[in-house]
């Protein structure tokens, strides 16, 4: 019989078999485009990370990654998308602390937990909150701004990302502070409120300094306060809200990477080790500092850190947000 037409033996299908089952999923992941979902609009700062950290892993992972923009509810939306899909990894999602802490404390219809339905993947990046208001808003700084609102609060709309989203949790402790509640305006993510801010359209709001620092630049725009300690080596002339006399208004967002509960670790491990990598990439990072964001240190960026990250901050935004007006 020709050798060549030997039929194989079972026992030899079976270790093949086996063999093909103890390969690591790693191995092979990823042999097709991964979509990320971003779950607001386009323009806004979880789209601008998205695409700036999906341009970077796609060089290390060897596959396109393909933005898919679900917006809508505050970035619910997208979010109860992600959760649902496929967990194989050619699924993920940016996330950040409206969608994976402050939304189940302002949204009970939510449909997804923010801790146990997601594996997350790591971080990106700390986004600081600016105060912001158009261009030819009558007050010249932080204080005179309060003042009006307090004095004109029936007349101004505030304009954020939708409801849970950064914009619209953090104007809500804003509005809390200086004691005002105006009427605010959802939009489906702040890339789409700016546009109306720079417009004239709307009055004021509070956005990640991903969205604010190209406005400042262009001059279309202005930022009253900084909501950290420090001053942003991007907004140099932008003071902090303590030294602009709301020192209580302190906050930060950050955006991070997800994947759905049950994607297998090593897949997981895969993808950090590719946004890690994007987070050492030189022009990456230029990228991303030029626009005011804090880059992760090596033990912020693994996947147990953010785990612990989305359950404290669901914890914390719960307690202060109770009682807030939103
Ligand atoms: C966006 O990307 O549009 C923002 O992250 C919206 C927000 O959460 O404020």
């Amino acid at each position: 019989m020709d050798p060549r037409h030997r039929r194989i033996s079972a026992s030899t299908v079976a270790t093949l078999a086996l063999l093909a089952s103890v390969v690591p999923t790693w191995a092979a992941f990823p042999d097709r485009p991964i979509t990320l979902i971003v779950p607001f609009a386009p323009g806004g700062p979880a789209d601008t990370f998205a695409r700036i950290i999906g341009e970077q892993m796609a060089k290390t992972l060897g596959q396109p990654i393909v933005l898919e923009n679900v917006a809508g509810a505050g970035g619910a939306t997208g979010t109860t998308r992600a959760a649902q899909s496929k967990p194989d990894g050619y699924t993920i999602m940016i996330g950040h602390m409206g969608t994976h802490g402050a939304a189940p404390a302002i949204n009970p219809n939510l449909k997804y937990d923010p801790a146990k339905d997601f594996a997350p993947i790591g971080m990106i990046a700390g986004t600081a909150i600016v105060i912001i208001a158009k261009k030819d808003f009558p007050a010249r700084n932080l204080m005179e701004f309060v003042e009006y609102v307090r004095k004109n609060q029936t007349k101004l709309t505030e304009a954020h990302g939708g409801i849970g989203s950064v914009a619209h949790t953090t104007c809500a402790l804003l509005q809390s502070i200086m004691g005002t509640n105006t009427a605010r305006v959802a939009y489906r993510g702040t890339g789409q409120s700016m546009g109306d801010l720079v417009a004239g359209q709307v009055d004021f709001g509070c956005d990640q300094i991903t969205n604010v620092v190209p406005q400042v630049e262009a001059g279309t725009i202005k930022a009253l306060a900084i909501a950290t300690a420090e001053r942003s080596p991007s907004l140099q002339d932008t003071p902090t809200t303590a030294e602009a006399g709301l020192p209580e208004f302190q906050v930060s967002a950050w955006q991070a990477l997800f994947a759905p509960r049950d994607t297998p670790k090593d897949v997981i491990a895969k993808l950090n080790d590719a946004l890690v990598k994007a987070l050492d990439d030189e022009g990456t990072r230029k990228r991303l500092l030029d626009l005011g964001s804090v880059i992760p240190d090596q033990t912020g960026r693994t996947p147990d850190a953010l785990r612990e990250l989305v359950e404290s901050e669901v914890q914390r935004w719960a307690r202060v947000l109770k009682g807030t007006s939103n």
